[in-house]
């Protein structure tokens, strides 16, 4: 198994000058670091200035979004090739916020998964389920019909990582139990297996997000069938990001 991956998601956050001087400050904080990966998904407008910061440092480059299109008359998008022109190793594909404030489909993330690969990333697929239903005991077809109708056929375990987030954990301070996280990570092991092949299921990464934090970070890192996080506000705080990049488990 790799490293453990500890990804930032800036989300909507950042100006230029704030964001270079917190990479600065990150770039060295880290430089001595080599027992996990870590990874930042800056807002489009910043990925190339901060791909000229990182360059030949710890720090790998994600973008949040992609096309489903390499190029076009596509107004206000952004391709996955433009993504890895200007320096991007990743992108987060089916993030909550986008499958409900842009009404995505599985149909169309699977079409931005095939395209990230396609250009040559590496797509983080985001999956989870909502409060509703969690409650419904729904958790585990809605995660199986996620990565059905999103993994296209020639995903592997180097071109894919799945995130597996609870909606209702994003942004909440909330987060599942313990047990609650392995058995939905082991869950979606198999179900990568069914789709994938069980070689490709046993080396994928399936990293959790949702309310990881510097508190929680030693608790949730080390379970089992937990490759890495995925870290929204808590990355953009460098002591707190780097708390939790120090917990990640050792290989
Ligand atoms: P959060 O966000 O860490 O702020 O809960 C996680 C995410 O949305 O990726």
């Amino acid at each position: 198994m790799a490293k453990q991956l500890i990804a930032g998601n800036w989300k909507m956050n950042g100006t230029l000058q704030e964001s270079l001087s917190r990479v600065t400050d990150l770039i060295e904080q880290t430089k001595t670091l080599n027992h996990a990966n870590i990874l930042i998904c800056p807002p489009f407008c910043l990925i190339n200035p901060i791909a000229q910061l990182v360059k030949n440092t710890n720090i790998l480059l994600g973008a949040q979004d992609c096309h489903t299109q390499e190029k076009g008359a596509f107004t206000g998008n952004i391709s996955a090739v433009m993504l890895k022109d200007a320096g991007c190793q990743y992108v987060l594909v089916g993030h909550s916020e986008r499958r409900t404030y842009q009404n995505e489909s599985n149909a169309e993330i699977q079409q931005k998964v095939q395209a990230a690969i396609n250009a040559g990333l590496i797509a983080v697929l985001c999956i989870g389920e909502t409060k509703e239903e969690k409650e419904a005991g729904n958790t585990i077809k809605v995660l199986q019909n996620q990565l059905k109708n999103g993994l296209p056929s020639n995903a592997t375990a180097q071109n894919l990582i799945i995130a597996y987030e609870p909606v209702w954990a994003i942004g909440t301070g909330l987060v599942p139990t313990n047990a609650e996280i392995e058995e939905n990570h082991t869950q979606i092991k198999q179900i990568i297996a069914q789709n994938l092949g069980q070689s490709v299921a046993n080396s994928m990464q399936v990293l959790y997000g949702g309310s990881l934090n510097a508190k929680n970070c030693n608790e949730i890192l080390p379970l089992n069938n937990v490759n890495g996080g995925l870290i929204g506000g808590a990355s953009l705080i460098n002591a707190d990001f780097v708390t939790i990049i120090n917990n990640a488990t050792k290989v």
